[in-house]
């Protein structure tokens, strides 16, 4: 792959799409409006806190990644989307009840201007779900531009010269690809065909790409993870990225695991549970939308650990996840593991983990950090497939064929290197040998 030559500059307004508006895309607008006033700081942000080092050691160079790459500034940033309820942002953050009543009250007026537009919703994927706030057409195909007329539309209004489009939506009902993914030729068939196996997300990322508006995909759904999704994204040169934001049980996971293999400690047993009370815990309720989540979550530690390669160690693992939709915890998750591991000679020891953490509040920076990356991406004329935005997914997206990376920190270094790379400095090996000739 060639270094672009150019990178566009962040000027103008970018609009931020997001297809479903519940407690993760109202908590990542209404943050991003508190820190725009400087109301609130936008902890968990790498774009907005985060620095890279440039060059070696020695120069102390390290600029804030923002300044670094130029990226969109917040105050340029248009939030809009979709959703099958017609709450507008406030209504649908109050009722989420994530942040507060006095952070959400201060910026009441621009929340509550952000008004969903009608969704393209099939029940049969989301069956716990049923809202009115729905399009109609003649097909699928039909519903793909009405998307497209919606997105154009939102860019007029709003005098944006750019957009994202972020899923956050509910999780999917779980799928295997179907012939119908295999090309994009067969998926345009499949639209016209009205064809089952395309699912709302699909249909979503399918406008966004033909539209030129690159796509995330916050939940595990198939949505843009599929061989016709990646030749649309490289044709009509659009970033996609995905799968499921890795936020709080599985980022501890890929934190853990690789502790543990690192140091060549055998692992035998992960049980990991979680209860939440919020729509998505609901939503997960339903086992075809569990088997979905499922798959993510489970992915992970065994690409980490690769059993295969480690038998003496990983070989036995019996490894299970459970989510309970739990309603008196609301968005305040607790996520808990508990490993048994062995170490020199076989001799067994546990490791406890519980996190009491936010769900939305660990998600919402996420949102932003990918909204920006994934402009940035388009202006510097990267297509398809965004592997160095692993870091943000629990079943990262990879060319076929390809193990994806899990590890936190390598996905770190990986995602740091390639914005290295697009500017032109020094790749960072962390060799280090030339301190010492
Ligand atoms: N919060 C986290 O830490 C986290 C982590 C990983 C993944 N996720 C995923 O992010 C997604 C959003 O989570 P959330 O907590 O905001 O859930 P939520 O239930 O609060 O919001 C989802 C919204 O999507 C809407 N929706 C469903 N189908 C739609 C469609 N076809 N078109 C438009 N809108 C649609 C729902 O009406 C709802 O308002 C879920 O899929 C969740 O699994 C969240």
């Amino acid at each position: 792959m060639q270094v672009p030559s150019t990178i566009t500059p962040a000027s103008g307004r970018v609009a931020v799409l997001c297809a479903g508006m519940g407690a993760v895309a109202t908590t990542f607008m209404a943050g991003v409006l508190l820190a725009r006033r400087g109301l609130g700081q936008p902890i968990g942000s790498l774009t907005q806190m985060g620095t890279i080092r440039l060059g070696p050691r020695k120069d102390g160079r390290a600029p804030k990644i923002a300044d670094f790459i130029s990226l969109a500034s917040l105050d340029d940033l248009v939030f809009g989307g979709w959703d099958i309820f017609p709450d507008d942002a406030h209504a649908a953050a109050v009722d989420a009840a994530v942040l507060s009543a006095a952070d959400l009250d201060t910026v009441r007026h621009e929340l509550a201007q952000i008004k969903p537009m009608r969704a393209v919703f099939d029940p049969a994927y989301v069956r716990r779900l049923d809202g009115s706030h729905v399009k109609t057409g003649k097909s699928k195909a039909d519903l793909v531009e009405q998307l497209r007329d919606d997105i154009r539309a939102f860019l007029r209004l709003h005098e944006c010269s750019r957009a994202v489009c972020i899923w956050c939506g509910s999780t999917e009902v779980f799928q295997e690809p179907a012939p119908c993914h295999a090309s994009a030729q067969a998926f345009e068939r499949g639209l016209l065909a009205n064809d089952s196996a395309i699912s709302s997300s699909q249909i979503y990322a399918w406008a966004c790409m033909k539209e030129g508006v690159p796509f995330a995909n916050g939940a595990p759904n198939l949505t843009v993870d599929f061989p016709a999704a990646w030749e649309l994204a490289r044709s009509c040169g659009v970033p996609i990225a995905g799968k499921d934001f890795k936020t709080g049980q599985t980022l501890m996971k890929t934190v853990i695991a690789p502790a543990l293999k690192a140091r060549m400690l055998g692992v035998r047993g992960w049980f990991s549970t979680n209860i939440l009370g919020n729509r998505d815990g609901e939503v997960l309720d339903d086992p075809g939308s569990f088997k979905t989540k499922e798959n993510s979550k489970l992915g992970a530690l065994e690409l980490i650990l690769q059993p295969k390669l480690y038998p003496a160690l990983y070989d036995e693992i019996f490894h299970k996840v459970r989510i309970e939709y739990y309603p008196p915890r609301g968005d305040a998750k607790e996520g808990w593991d508990n490993i048994d591991l062995f170490g020199w000679l076989g001799y067994p020891m546990q490791l406890k983990v519980d996190f009491l953490c936010r769900d939305s509040i660990l998600a919402a920076p996420l949102v932003l950090d990918l909204a920006l990356f994934l402009d940035f991406a388009k202006r510097a004329g990267l297509s398809g497939t965004q592997e160095w935005l692993s870091f943000y997914w629990k079943s990262p997206m990879t060319a076929p064929g390809l193990t994806p990376e899990h590890d936190l920190f390598i996905q770190l270094k990986k995602l740091k290197n390639t914005l290295r790379w697009l500017k032109g400095e020094q790749l960072i090996t962390h060799l280090g040998n030339e301190y010492y000739d």
